[in-house]
């Protein structure tokens, strides 16, 4: 029997969203997911609409805050950057690392990933790790090479504790933002050979209990089949968490009947 995994379904507003949008927003959202249990619920603001974002959530369990980005560095001279230690102080429990765009656009190599990661776990932030091939990548049928390298790159050298703290979120690149989703079948076949990874790396018991999360054009309408896979845990939603309602629908497919 399946280890029994919550499902995380955590929304990414990547640079969307100003400060005086997220009371409306979160008045929405609230109302619609009042209903809705057993499911682990993160919201993901940019840096400037945390602020607002925690004023009013605080610490509550219900929705989580997480942050789209961390700095490597724990404080000093680094104009721009924000660090793990001043999200705690906005109650901020998870940190996306090592996300597609950050790599692409930003220049992010596995080893800026990996230092962001342990500066993640050095202030008991939970980094939801992404990883994920391109369009040429997967057509070349290299994708297992660049989710294994990734892995490796971010992973290797981690102690079990910090590892049992780490979200992996499978993200090919090709369909980020571009309304082509994996097809569960694909996602799966993904989701298992991360989960082989990690039980290679840690053992079957901890990557049995690691959350492993799909992102990529996931919608209302394909949330719920792409979370029935036995090896996805949940969704990272980008365009579709911006409207409160049609996120929340996303939240209420991942409740699962037992
Ligand atoms: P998308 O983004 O849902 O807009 O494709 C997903 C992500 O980048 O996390």
């Amino acid at each position: 029997m399946a280890l029994p995994r919550k499902k995380l379904v955590a929304g990414n507003w990547k640079m969307n969203m100003t400060s005086s949008e997220v009371t409306p927003y979160l008045e929405t959202f609230r109302r619609e997911i009042d209903e809705i249990d057993g499911v682990d619920i993160a919201l993901i603001p940019p840096f400037t609409a945390l602020t607002k974002a925690s004023e009013i959530l605080g610490g509550t369990q219900k929705i989580r805050l997480g942050a789209q980005n961390l700095s490597p560095e724990a404080k000093g001279a680094f104009t721009g950057e924000i660090s793990a230690a001043m999200l705690r102080d906005l109650f901020v429990r998870y940190v996306l690392v090592g996300h597609s765009e950050r790599r692409r656009l930003f220049g992010e190599t596995d080893e800026i990933v990996r230092r962001k990661l342990v500066a993640a776990l050095a202030s008991e932030l939970r980094p939801i790790l992404c990883i994920g091939e391109t369009l040429e990548e997967r057509q070349a049928g290299q994708e297992k090479v660049v989710l294994e390298t990734q892995l490796q790159g971010a992973l290797a050298g981690l102690s079990k504790e910090d590892l049992a703290e780490v979200i992996v979120a499978y993200e090919p690149v090709w369909a980020i933002g571009t309304g082509l989703t994996a097809t569960p079948a694909q996602a799966q076949e993904a989701h298992l050979f991360i989960r082989e990874f990690l039980t290679k790396l840690a053992g079957a018991e901890l990557a049995g209990k690691t959350r492993i999360l799909y992102g990529g054009s996931v919608t209302a309408d394909t949330a719920a089949e792409l979370m029935s896979q036995p090896d996805i845990d949940g969704a990272l939603v980008g365009g579709a968490s911006l409207d409160p309602r049609g996120f929340a629908k996303i939240v209420a497919a991942a409740v699962t009947e037992e």
